[in-house]
């Protein structure tokens, strides 16, 4: 075989191939999957928070809004119907996250992207449409089904096309696009609340259908990724892909690995319950753990409810929704960091700088607001003090950009061999989606109720899942995808559900001594 893999000098393996601009151009354009999540991510704290909108669909949310007289700032937007129609889509999500696992296994990952897309596409014409409550709730959940596929297919497809070394930046296009999505929406807020005839909501949710026609009609474009393509028995379209990809003929012992994994997925009939084994440990805990840990970092407080937390500090309705903006163009540029130095610094040292610098602004912005409004909610806050209030939300948004906002889809997306890929990705889209519900439902109340601790109690999380980094999560940079078994079998703590056995890869297998390969860079 000519060239073939080497080992790289972080103990992974090296594939021969380049960066190819075929593959570069398929990962942006997969990767606008993500500008509908974050369309809609950042749309609805905007949209909620202005007055017609809710004369329209909430009436008595709008009339208790204007009668109250409560002084406690940190009550005034306290209201059940509201949050639900915020979260009732990632709900929807949720549960379709886990049929279109099975879609994605079946049909590849090309199909539930477009599927994903033109679903989202009705729902945002629904949306803009609304005449009734019953109009929007329906478009949204139409919405979360889209998202829920894309979620799914996009960031898996991508770690799948990537070379292993430039992974982490291309899988990560995935997030800039949800934050690009985000912003675009801020700054779509930001004008259509300026509309004085009052349908500015409805520009706003329509506008939705921009994203979702670009995913819709780019999907059409991309070609499957190899490993769907040999696990779906088209090997000799595998093996042009992947030469194509790599851009150079020296792809045997990829294909090979490829084509091995594709046999032992094969021997699996119940991905499901496969997932539960002893020697899946490690990833069925981070499929948990991940996306429970990134949403408890209590970013989506900041990404739905900034208008109304800028509101609540004293800020007018405009210069909220400019603030919205504000920290949207940091959620995007730090997200560019990330891009730039995951392959090279790798997951490990993002995750806890990125996790330390979180604390320490929810601690100062938790302060700085218990300080002005104490426990009774009363007071207001001079203009220079919330400019020192939004400055540290913006430093806190941008160690989450660099570090859990896209490795909290990134790491998912890496480390499930083949044959549970497709479950373990739903199991992370849908925890995912369950606490973003679980946030979105219960942040107004629980800022009501935990008042500034509310700061605290998200930066007490960031402690425990940066301690949980520290011990229980390896190093995955540099590592090919069909070859993280390895990692797991060289950790410290997970190393001890793997057993020999367990390994198959026969040109690996040789490379462990005594079934114990000690990876370099796995930090513990
Ligand atoms: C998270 C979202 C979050 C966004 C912010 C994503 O990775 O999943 O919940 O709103 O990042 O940029």
């Amino acid at each position: 075989m000519a060239g073939g893999a080497i080992v790289s000098a972080t103990g992974g393996k090296e594939y021969p191939g380049k960066l190819t601009m075929f593959v570069l151009l398929t990962c942006i354009v997969a990767a606008t999957g993500g500008l509908i999540f974050g369309y809609d991510l950042g749309i609805t704290g905007g949209v909620t928070s202005m007055d017609p909108f809710l004369k329209k669909f909430f009436p008595s949310v709008y009339r208790k809004q204007k009668e109250d007289t409560n002084t406690n700032q940190y009550c005034k937007f306290d209201s059940q119907l509201l949050q639900l129609f915020t979260s009732s889509l990632y709900l929807a999500a949720l549960v379709a996250s886990f049929f279109a696992s099975t879609f994605t296994r079946l049909f590849g990952r090309k199909w539930s992207m477009f599927g994903g897309g033109l679903v989202f596409l009705i729902g945002a014409a629904l949306n803009g449409a609304a005449e009734n409550v019953l109009m929007l709730i329906f478009g949204r959940v139409l919405l979360g089904i889209g998202v829920g596929f894309a979620n799914q297919s996009v960031p898996v497809y991508l770690s799948e096309m990537a070379p292993a070394r430039l992974r982490g930046m291309l899988n990560m296009c995935f997030q800039l696009m949800i934050t690009i999505g985000i912003l675009c929406a801020n700054l779509i807020n930001y004008g259509s609340d300026k509309i004085k005839a009052g349908w500015g909501w409805r520009l706003s949710l329509a506008l939705a259908a921009v994203p979702a026609a670009i995913i819709t009609l780019g999907s059409l474009f991309l070609p499957d990724s190899p490993n769907s393509l040999i696990d779906r028995g088209y090997d000799d379209a595998a093996l042009q892909m992947l030469r194509r990809i790599r851009g150079t003929d020296d792809i045997n012992e990829e294909y090979n690995d490829l084509v091995v994994a594709s046999q032992e997925s094969k021997k699996i009939k119940h991905p499901w319950s496969n997932i539960l084994k002893r020697k899946y440990r490690a990833q069925l805990t981070m499929a948990i753990m991940i996306p429970a840990f990134q949403q408890l970092t209590g970013i989506n407080v900041i990404e739905f409810y900034a208008p109304v937390l800028f509101k609540t500090l004293g800020f007018g309705n405009n210069s909220s929704l400019l603030s919205a903006v504000i920290i949207g163009v940091v959620n995007v540029l730090c997200t560019l960091v990330s891009i730039f130095t995951v392959d090279k610094l790798g997951r490990r040292k993002l995750f806890l700088q990125g996790g330390i610098q979180m604390f320490i602004c929810q601690i100062v912005v938790g302060t700085l607001i218990a300080i002005k409004f104490g426990t009774s909610g009363e007071g207001s806050m001079p203009k220079v003090y919330a400019g020192f209030v939004v400055a540290f939300i913006c430093i806190y948004v941008a160690g989450f950009a660099w570090s859990w906002g896209p490795l909290g889809w990134l790491v998912p997306s890496e480390i499930f061999p083949l044959e549970i890929r497709s479950a373990g990705q739903s199991i992370n889209v849908s925890v995912n989606m369950l606490f973003t519900f679980a946030v979105a439902q219960a942040f107004l109340s629980m800022l009501c109720h935990l008042k500034f601790g509310l700061f605290y109690f998200f930066g007490g999380w960031v402690v425990i899942m940066t301690i949980f980094i520290a011990f229980f999560m390896p190093e995955t940079k540099n590592v090919p995808i069909e070859e993280m078994v390895l990692v797991w079998k060289g950790h410290w703590f997970w190393g001890r559900f793997i057993a020999d056995e367990d390994i198959h890869f026969g040109s690996n297998a040789v490379e462990m001594s005594n079934g114990k390969q000690k990876q370099k860079g796995t930090g513990v």
